[in-house]
Formats: C-alpha cells, structure tokens, sequence
C-alpha cells in the first residue's frame, strides 16, 4: 500500500556529499527523499542544498554562498505557535493538499526539510506527497488535452496579495519536461481555481464544468488514492529533500505545539525575481 519514499542512509554530512551523485539521482527519478543517520546543522544544511544547486541551478549555489547572500532559510514544522489549534488528530489534515506557491513566475524548485525536534508520536505528524506528473499520466488524453489548455482565475493569501492569480493548469518540469499538474487544491484559497481561459480564449458553461469536474477527481484522487501516496514518517534528524514544482504535499495531525520543528530552506532558480501572475497577460 502506498509508495515508500527512498532513504539514503548517512554517517556524516561528509558521507552525504560523497553520496551527491546518488542523492540528486534519486531526486530526479522520484521527487522525493530523505537522508537519515546522523543530525545535521544549518551550515551542514546549507552545503548540501548548495552543492545540489550547482548541479541543478538552484539559487543555492556555491557562489552565492561565498558572496556571503545567504537567504531562504525559515523556521518550519506547523507546532511553533502556541495559540494554534493542535486537535487535529494523525489521521486529519493539519494543512491540506496543495501545490507550492503556483503564483510566482519563478517557481519554487524545491524544499530542503531538516526536522531538527520530533517529539510527537511516530505516526503523527506525518507529511503525505503526490507526484502531479503521475497524476497528470493517470488522467485520459482527453482530460490531459483539456487542461494542456486550461488557465485558471484563483485567490490565496501570500503576504503582499491574495491575488487573483491566473496560471497555467499544466507546466513542464525544469529537469524532465514532463507536463506537471499546477493547479491548486487547497481549501485555504480564498477562491478555488476556475477556468479562466481554454485554449485562449472565454470558456463555454460546458467547458467550466468539465474543468470543474477534472479537479473535483484529481482531489479525489489526492485524499483518496493511497497507492500513488507517500508518506514521511518523521524521525528527528531526517533531512527530506522534495521537488516543489512537481510534489503536492500535505500535513497530517497529531502533535502539539513544539513537538515537531525544522528548518527549511526553498530553493528557485538562479537569478529568481519575486514576480507574480497577477495578470492574465502573463499566462
Ligand atoms: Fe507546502
């Protein structure tokens, strides 16, 4: 039942990068992995997210680092505050399904995960991931024609805007070219994605139903589909290393406030803008 995420067991933050070549192959192949054995530090953090980076363009890079340019590091986990409702129980959805951050230009590549305390129980809290590729490939070529075609108009809250955003329903992966899913899922939108345009231009009442109905089973499949499912069942020291661009992710409940805390780093192209599809001019 479900997908096992890959571990690459580790002695030492050194024993890591003389297994890079391993690492970034598996990173390619399934999108997700864990390095487990040892615990790391944010500087060992940051010199494999960096060594990573020169092979994959990622705005994590040795030369950054020696310019002293150091960002996109955060304090992560969903326990850090004391005021948040932590009665989600290990079986019900503490933050749901969604896509990373689809309104930039630049998109989020990937997330560099080192869950520093775990103090919750060891199938609490755990984080759940599904490859869009898949999903995409599972879809007829019926569907996948629709929504090569899709654009969609959504609202989410991000700091500076809620948007409305507008952006492609599908877009090729960086490394593979792939057609990846990029439309979000997630409850916490101020407004769920609607076609906007297909195939340039206003949509028919008959095609905003279909893309209706599309998203409506590519949910399904996410909360409901436990084969294409994997699972991270946190142990303190793991260090996860997911493609953002082509994993939905969502967080499982059960643990109370500061029981479970990382530090992540997100990672986007070299020379990445802040940009944001706020215009239909973009897509
Ligand atoms: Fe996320």
């Amino acid at each position: 039942m479900g997908k096992e995420i890959p571990i690459v067991s580790v002695t030492s933050v050194k024993d890591s990068l003389d297994q890079l070549d391993t690492i970034i192959d598996i990173y390619k192949e399934v999108g997700v992995l864990v390095l487990r054995g040892c615990k790391f530090s944010l500087e060992d953090q940051i010199l494999i997210t960096s060594k990573m980076g020169d092979v994959l363009g990622w705005n994590f890079y040795t030369d950054i680092l020696k310019n002293d340019r150091v960002d996109g590091t955060y304090l992560g986990g969903h326990s850090d505050n004391p005021d948040a409702n932590y009665s989600h129980g290990k079986d019900q959805y503490k933050l749901d399904w969604h896509i990373e951050q689809v309104f930039y230009i630049d998109p989020v590549l990937a997330g560099i995960w080192n869950m520093t305390h775990f103090s919750a129980e060891p199938d609490a809290g755990t984080t759940r991931f599904a490859d869009s590729i898949e999903i995409y490939e599972s879809l007829s070529i019926e569907d996948q024609d629709f929504l090569d075609k899709s654009v969609v108009i959504w609202e989410k809250p991000m700091g500076q805007t809620n948007g409305p955003f507008y952006t492609n329903v599908v877009a090729p992966h960086p490394i593979s070219g792939k057609p990846t899913l990029r439309v979000e899922m997630d409850h916490g939108c101020y407004r769920m994605p609607e076609l906007h345009f297909w195939n340039g231009g206003i949509p028919s009442k008959e095609q905003v139903d279909r893309f209706n109905s599309i998203w409506g089973k590519i949910k399904g499949t996410l909360t409901g589909n436990v084969d294409i499912r994997y699972v991270q069942y946190w142990q303190e020291g793991d260090m996860l290393i997911v493609d953002l661009f082509r994993m939905y992710h969502a967080v499982m409940g059960g643990f109370n406030y500061g029981e479970r805390t990382f530090t992540g780093i997100g990672v986007r192209p070299k020379g990445f803008t802040h940009d944001l599809y706020i215009s239909e001019d973009l897509v």
